[in-house]
């Protein structure tokens, strides 16, 4: 991401921060299935799995991986996201950093989950910051990433705009085949894909890859 791209989603996110948290405290917008993915996922990381989950946002879904046996920790380009997780979610270590070049060492993590946080990369960056994923991944970990299904990419300013908020915000859609294709490109062969239709007040299909790093 340029420094510009940066400097809107993190501006974006601390205009919203608040109001995020508040609304989203848990699992509130997310359907058995994908959960079920995640479950998927933490079961193939091993005993006591060290997760991070990248672009954590408010922290939502730390407890969450804590109780399925995770040592999670989160990141995320926002500091009033990161604010708010470490108010509200205070037994999990949250640091503010980018996607595009995390502050971890190779091999770091056992897993790494990115909940709707590559949604704001361009195409043209997508694949610095699925390497990045990678990299701090051990040998035989897997990286799961959720996303909105489709094609360009949509201004959700205006959405924000209803709240009183007023925020510059881009979201880019993508193909399941798509994402799974970088990912193959990158070296990590996908293990778990679901796509679904949209629930309740959501516009578009939602989905979750799974991929894994190969072991030598
Ligand atoms: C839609 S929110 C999802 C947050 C959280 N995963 C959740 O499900 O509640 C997207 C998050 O990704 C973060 N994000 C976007 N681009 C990022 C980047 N380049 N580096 C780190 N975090 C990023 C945003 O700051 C925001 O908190």
């Amino acid at each position: 991401m340029t420094q510009q791209d940066e400097e809107r989603t993190r501006t974006a996110y601390d205009t919203v921060a608040d109001l995020y948290a508040d609304t989203f405290t848990a699992t509130e917008p997310e359907q058995p299935l994908e959960l079920a993915m995640i479950d998927h996922f933490v079961t193939s990381l091993g005993e006591s799995p060290r997760v991070l989950d990248a672009g954590c946002g408010a922290g939502r879904l730390l407890p969450l991986l804590a109780a399925r046996g995770c040592r999670p920790q989160g990141v995320d380009l926002s500091p009033g996201m990161v604010r708010r997780a470490r108010a509200d979610h205070p037994a999990y270590r949250c640091t503010v950093g980018s996607l595009t070049d995390l502050a971890f060492s190779d091999d770091e993590f056992d897993g790494v989950l990115s909940w709707y946080s590559t949604i704001h990369a361009p195409d043209a960056d997508l694949d610095r910051v699925l390497a990045e994923m990678a990299r701090v991944l051990r040998p035989g970990g897997h990286l799961l990433l959720a996303f909105q299904v489709g094609e360009g990419v949509r201004d959700i300013g205006p959405g924000f705009a209803a709240h009183g908020l007023r925020v510059t915000l881009d979201r880019y859609h993508r193909s399941v085949l798509e994402v799974a294709s970088r990912l193959e490109r990158l070296g990590m062969p996908v293990t778990a894909r679901l796509e679904r239709g949209p629930v309740g007040r959501e516009t578009d299909p939602q989905a979750v890859v799974i991929a894994r790093r190969p072991v030598g």
